[in-house]
């Protein structure tokens, strides 16, 4: 893989758009091994969250402008299905993904940092949904993603107005849980990391996924939350968990 960089590092792996002359714009060859350092990382059974991250002074300034700029109608189409099918498989990862973002996170980029969990931001991160400055509109899950995570006015607001926030608005609007020194990034973000995968395995991906269905169920979402509930209770991991409570040490949760 030349334009994504994976790296594990025990429990944790750290993915890295690597290809700074055009600010990791998202050519199709990107997003191709972009796919590929996700589903590695699902599949891992050694790792438990991974980082998403750029190089350089941008995290992702959006999709690749000079490839949208040769699509027709279809092309578009298929370019938005296979952009959405790469995040979704972040979001419905049973691992879990934190986005550091470190600079510039336009269009497709803040798209990517909206199908992680959560995002922690360099001060010097910017946000911004664009693509109206270009005649376009999202196409990578914004008009969703957006809605369920900042609600529809700031929706509304970031994709009609094209205009950038910075890292501090973006954590006030609740699209960042945390805002760090450019310099502390990564270590904040392998903290975090390392935080969430000394969790017990079953939990965590219970609860995502009980968590990434509370817009669809309704009221069913919490019978969903019981059942799964019940399987974590019965799980060997709640057995560790709750002995090593007890016997005030750190729990050696199973895989
Ligand atoms: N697609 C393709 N190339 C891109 C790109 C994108 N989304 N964003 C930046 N680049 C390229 C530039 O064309 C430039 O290439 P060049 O050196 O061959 O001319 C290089 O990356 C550096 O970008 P540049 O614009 O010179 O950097 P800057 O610091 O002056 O501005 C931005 C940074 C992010 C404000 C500016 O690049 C920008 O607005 N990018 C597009 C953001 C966008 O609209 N994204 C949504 C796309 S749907």
């Amino acid at each position: 893989m030349n334009f994504v960089l994976l790296e594990k590092r025990d429990k944790i792996a750290i993915i890295r758009i690597n290809r700074p002359d055009k600010l990791n714009a998202l050519s199709p060859e990107v997003l191709d091994e972009l796919e590929k350092a996700v589903k590695e990382v699902s599949e891992d059974k050694e790792i438990l969250s991974a980082i998403i991250t750029g190089t350089g002074k941008a995290f992702v300034a959006g999709a690749d402008i000079g490839y949208i700029k040769t699509l027709d109608e279809e092309g578009g189409y298929r370019m938005a299905l296979k952009g959405q099918e790469v995040f979704s498989a972040i979001e419905n990862s049973p691992k879990v993904f934190i986005a550091a973002v470190n600079g510039y996170a336009l269009g497709g980029g803040c798209e990517l940092a909206l199908a992680c969990d959560f995002i922690i931001a360099s001060e010097n991160a910017v946000f911004g949904q664009p693509e109206v400055n270009l005649g376009i509109m999202p196409g990578w899950g914004a008009t969703q993603r957006l809605v369920r995570k900042v609600g529809m006015n700031w929706a509304k607001y970031l994709i009609l107005t094209g205009e950038r926030i910075d890292a501090k608005t973006a954590y006030h609007i609740g699209l960042v849980q945390k805002v760090v020194n450019h310099d502390n990034l990564m270590d904040e973000a392998i903290n975090i990391a390392n935080l969430v995968a000394e969790k017990g395995p079953l939990a965590l991906r219970l609860s995502k996924e009980a968590i990434n269905k509370a817009f669809d169920l309704g009221d069913f979402g919490f019978r969903y939350e019981a059942l799964l509930f019940g399987k974590t209770v019965g799980s060997k991991d709640k057995e560790e968990g709750i002995n090593a409570f007890f016997e005030k040490r750190k729990p050696n949760f199973f895989k």
